[in-house]
């Protein structure tokens, strides 16, 4: 009990999609994330996972529960070890920070020198030596509210600022060069700071902990931006900017905004635009759009209005869409970026340019092959034709497909037909059938159409009334569930509030081994039934059990007959005209 506590801190701050997604590549669709279980070989995803209720519950092998259950299953530890792991990933107890492995040791120093760096170059933003670098920000319209949520920093204009002040920290010199944040001279030999007179980004991992950084001068001068080399921790293909920060407003918007530049996140966040990520400065990844996925099964691409933003879009388009997400576009007039844009016509004409402009990919890409070209012969518009074919076939509903091969026909002034003939061939095998029916599977078992039990249990358990009324007039014997009727007697046996007991027998069925049906019956969208329809449903099993208990009487009573005992038969009819009375009553009640 006394973990109690702690238990909900770490769930409080936890995710189980984040401590799922460490080992399991999760996709969002709707409210739920799927994936490949772990715990059993498989080739569609039937394993799934519920944020808002914290569980996870494969339907092929039936393996579920809640984070702690997770890891205990998937590293094969009992619930005190799963405890500590999760609450050092949480930073909730710093006693708990034993780990077993190297690997991990340096994992873990390399974050916490990250963490004191950044501390020192935010300091040292607010300090007087960061005077030019406050004024350069506040120029750029970043407030410093902005400047704490991102944690800002300055890199003094020193050959030895950072190293000194960590080493001073008693940081052991191994793993200040393992950070990465040093670099050693050609020369002589010896370690100086690697960023010197920049505003210092650091890049957040999505659970907040600190991994590398950005750093940029404040003038023109060249290079405009430094960044951490790879370490242990980082590697730049697989981290989106902003994703700590935006990670929440992504998910609930169901919706993620791509930008370019460690400004136009910061500067759109800032607007009011919450979930917005920047792609770290490389060609967008395979891993950085699985990293999406977790959160949200849309995408709006936000690059530079030049030719080059146009071309990163066409490139993140192939690479969102092949994790299919819905990808859409919204192209930035001119050849600003995002940030400027804003600045040009403040915050409001902004979201609403958003919103007006935004396009699908597949519009997006007829838009771009058909931009630079003044007419068309018939062999450009087959080569048009081929290169949205894969995209068009591709599209889930045939509604879509269809009015994208209208809109493609008109733009080619061709006979939708000819266009549709020509998306056709070839493609008519990739045709989705294989993709629908793992779909239409998959929604069989998400929308199991939930038992009368599965309703029942669900709504004693969230209404204590209900649970009282099934207890005391029918008993925890209706439910066939075995788990069930264990759930009932665990939950009777509990005191306090029903939040307070829920945690509980959560909790206890946990230790019980009895955690997988529950999360099962949690997964559901289940129908919870009122207090009116529990009324309904007691009377109806009632009335039940009597009529199978009359026929039972009446079969004696044959009996009895057939015996010819004439008193016993006499004794047995007073007895059946009382049990039909007490019916009766019951019958009115
Ligand atoms: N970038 C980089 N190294 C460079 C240039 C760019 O890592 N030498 C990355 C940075 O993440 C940068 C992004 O590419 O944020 C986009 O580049 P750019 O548009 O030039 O940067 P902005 O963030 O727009 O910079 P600013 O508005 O401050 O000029
Ligand atoms: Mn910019």
């Amino acid at each position: 009990m006394y973990y109690d506590d702690i238990v909900d801190e770490i769930k409080a701050r936890l995710d189980i999609v984040d401590i799922v997604s460490e080992t399991v590549r999760l996709t969002r669709k709707g409210s739920r994330y799927w994936g490949l279980c772990p715990f059993h070989q498989e080739k569609t995803p039937s394993f799934c996972v519920t944020p808002e209720k914290g569980m996870f519950y494969c339907f092929g092998c039936h393996a579920g529960g809640d984070i702690f259950s997770f890891v205990m299953k998937r590293d094969g530890i009992s619930f005190k070890e799963a405890l500590e792991l999760l609450a050092s990933k949480a930073g909730v107890s710093p006693s708990l920070e034993r780990f077993n492995t190297k690997q991990k040791d340096l994992k873990r120093f390399i974050l916490q020198v990250n963490k004191k760096a950044a501390e020192f170059y935010h300091n040292n933003l607010k300090s007087p030596k960061g005077f030019l670098a406050r004024e350069y920000l506040r120029k750029r319209g970043i407030s410093d509210k902005t400047i704490d949520l991102f944690k800002l920093g300055y890199a003094p204009d020193e050959w030895e600022g950072l190293k000194n002040f960590l080493l001073a920290e008693n940081i052991p010199f191994d793993y200040l060069q393992k950070s990465g944040l040093l670099r050693k001279s050609d020369k002589t030999g010896n370690y100086y700071d690697l960023f010197r007179n920049r505003i210092i980004f650091p890049v957040f991992q999505y659970n907040g902990d600190i991994i590398a950084f950005g750093a940029r001068v404040l003038d023109d001068s060249m290079p405009k931006y430094i960044n951490s080399p790879e370490t242990e921790v980082f590697s730049k293909g697989r981290n989106l900017y902003g994703i700590f920060q935006a990670r929440e407003a992504i998910r609930s918007a169901n919706e993620a905004i791509l930008v370019e530049g460690y400004t136009d996140c910061i500067k759109l966040h800032q607007s009011g635009v919450q979930n917005v990520v920047a792609s770290l400065g490389t060609a967008f990844t395979q891993e950085q759009a699985r990293l999406l996925c977790r959160y949200a099964e849309k995408v709006v691409v936000l690059y530079d209005g030049d030719e080059a933003g146009q071309r990163s879009t066409l490139k993140a388009i192939d690479v969102l869409t092949r994790e299919k997400l819905q990808v859409y576009v919204a192209s930035i007039p001119g050849r600003r970026d995002p940030d400027e844009y804003l600045d040009l016509v403040g915050k409001e004409d902004f979201l609403t340019f958003i919103k007006n402009n935004k396009i699908s990919h597949i519009e997006f890409k007829i838009n771009y092959y058909l931009k630079n070209k003044k007419s068309l012969d018939l062999e450009d518009k087959i080569k048009i034709i081929n290169m949205l074919k894969s995209d068009i076939s591709e599209l889930e509903s045939e509604l879509l497909r269809d009015y994208y091969i209208k809109i493609l026909a008109q733009k080619l002034v061709l006979e939708e037909n000819i266009v549709f003939r020509e998306i056709k061939r070839e493609n008519t095998k990739k045709l989705v059938f294989n993709g629908n029916k793992k779909q239409i599977k998959r929604d069989n078992i998400r929308y199991d159409n939930s038992s009368l039990e599965d309703r029942l249990i669900a709504s004693m358990l969230k209404n204590g009334y209900i649970f009282n009324r099934i207890k005391t007039e029918l008993g925890f014997g209706i439910f066939k569930n075995q788990t069930y009727r264990e759930i009932c007697i665990l939950y009777d046996g509990l005191e306090g509030g029903t939040e307070e007991k829920i945690k509980k027998l959560e909790q206890q069925l946990i230790e019980k081994g009895l955690m997988a049906e529950y999360a099962r019956l949690m997964m559901q969208d289940i129908v919870l039934i009122d207090e009116s329809g529990i009324e309904k449903i007691i009377k109806e099993v009632l009335s039940r059990k009597r009529e199978a208990a009359l026929q039972k009487l009446l079969q004696k009573l044959n009996s009895l007959k057939d015996k010819g005992d004439f008193n016993a038969v006499l004794r047995f009819l007073v007895y059946l005209d009382l049990f039909l009375n007490n019916r009766k009553e019951g019958g009115i009640k």
